[in-house]
C-alpha cells in the first residue's frame, strides 16, 4: 500500500507536466433537460450534419418523443431524407464518396459524445480556423489537420489564429496560436463582436446538448427516474420509521 502511495505520489508531478502542453478545453455547460435546446440542437444537426454524418443508432420517432415534439412537427422540421418516423437517422452519402472527397469517412455521431466529451466537442466546434496551408482552407486547435470543412462558417464567421512569440529553452523564439478572432472583428463595434460570439457559442451548446443526448437517449428518462427513486426512498424511510415506533411501542 505505501508502495503504491509512493508511486503515484512521484506519477502525479508527471501528470500534470503532461497535461500542461495541451489546449485547454471550454466547459460546454449544458443541460440535457433543456427541452428547447435540445430542439434546436436537432435541427442544427439534421441540417448542419446529417449531409455527412449518421446517427444510425438513433430512431427519429424515439428522439421526437423524448424532446416532445409532436410527429407532424418531426417530420416537418427534422426530417428530410427518412420516408417514415420508425427510420434509423441514415445518410445516403456512400462511404467511397466521402474518402474522395475528405479522404477518412465522417465517423457516425451516435455516441461521439461519450467517445470524446462534451467539452471536447464544444471546443472543437469553436475551434476552426482559417488556414491556406490545408486542402480545405481549414484547420482546427484541437483536432490537428481535420479532414471536415468548417460546416458552421456561416453561423460563426471565420476565425484567424492570433500568434504570440514564446521562448523554449534554447533561447529560440516560436509563433506560437495564442488564440481565435473573427476576422471580420474590425467591422464591429465590441458589442456587436460579443452578441455574434456568444449566439455561435449558444448554437453549439444546443448542438453539443443533442449530441449528448443520442450519446444515452436514456439519460433523460434515467435522471428523471431518479428524482423519483429518491423521493420514494425518503417518504418509505418516513413511513418505515413511524412503522418501527408504532411496533415497538406495545413491546416496551
Ligand atoms: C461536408 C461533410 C461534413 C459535414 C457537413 C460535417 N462533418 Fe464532421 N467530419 C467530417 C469528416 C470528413 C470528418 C473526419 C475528419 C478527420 O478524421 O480528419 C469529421 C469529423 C467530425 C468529428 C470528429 C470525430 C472524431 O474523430 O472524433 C466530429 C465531432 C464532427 N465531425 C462533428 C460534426 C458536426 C457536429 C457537424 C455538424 C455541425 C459536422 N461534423 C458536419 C465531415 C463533415
Amino acid at each position: 500500500m505505501k508502495r503504491l502511495i509512493l508511486a503515484l505520489t512521484l506519477l502525479l508531478p508527471m501528470i500534470v507536466f503532461a497535461s500542461g502542453g495541451e489546449l485547454k478545453l471550454q466547459p460546454a455547460n449544458i443541460n440535457i433537460t433543456d427541452k428547447a435546446a435540445l430542439q434546436t440542437g436537432a435541427k442544427l444537426f439534421v441540417n448542419y450534419c446529417m449531409g455527412c454524418h449518421s446517427a444510425n443508432y438513433v430512431r427519429f420517432e424515439r428522439m421526437g418523443n423524448d424532446l416532445g415534439l409532436t410527429k407532424e412537427e418531426l417530420q416537418e422540421n427534422l426530417m428530410f431524407t427518412a420516408e417514415k418516423v420508425g427510420e434509423m437517422m441514415n445518410i445516403g452519402m456512400k462511404g467511397t464518396d466521402s474518402v474522395n472527397w475528405f479522404g477518412v469517412i465522417p465517423p457516425d455521431l451516435s455516441v461521439i459524445a461519450r467517445a470524446r466529451g462534451v467539452d471536447w466537442l464544444y471546443t472543437y466546434l469553436l475551434s476552426f480556423y482559417l488556414d491556406p496551408a490545408r486542402p480545405l482552407g481549414v484547420n482546427n486547435l484541437v483536432f490537428k489537420d481535420v479532414g471536415m470543412p468548417h460546416v458552421l462558417w456561416g453561423r460563426q464567421g471565420w476565425q484567424k489564429p492570433v500568434y504570440e512569440q514564446v521562448m523554449d529553452a534554447q533561447g529560440n523564439t516560436h509563433e506560437v496560436i495564442a488564440g481565435l478572432e473573427l476576422v471580420d472583428k474590425d467591422k464591429m463595434t465590441e458589442q456587436e463582436y460579443q452578441e455574434k460570439v456568444n449566439n455561435y457559442q449558444q448554437d453549439v451548446r444546443n448542438l453539443v446538448s443533442f449530441l449528448d443526448y443520442i450519446g444515452e437517449p436514456a439519460k433523460l428518462q434515467r435522471q428523471e427516474l431518479g428524482w423519483k427513486v429518491i423521493l420514494f426512498l425518503i417518504i418509505f424511510s418516513i413511513v418505515a420509521y413511524l412503522l418501527k415506533h408504532e411496533y415497538w411501542r406495545d413491546v416496551h
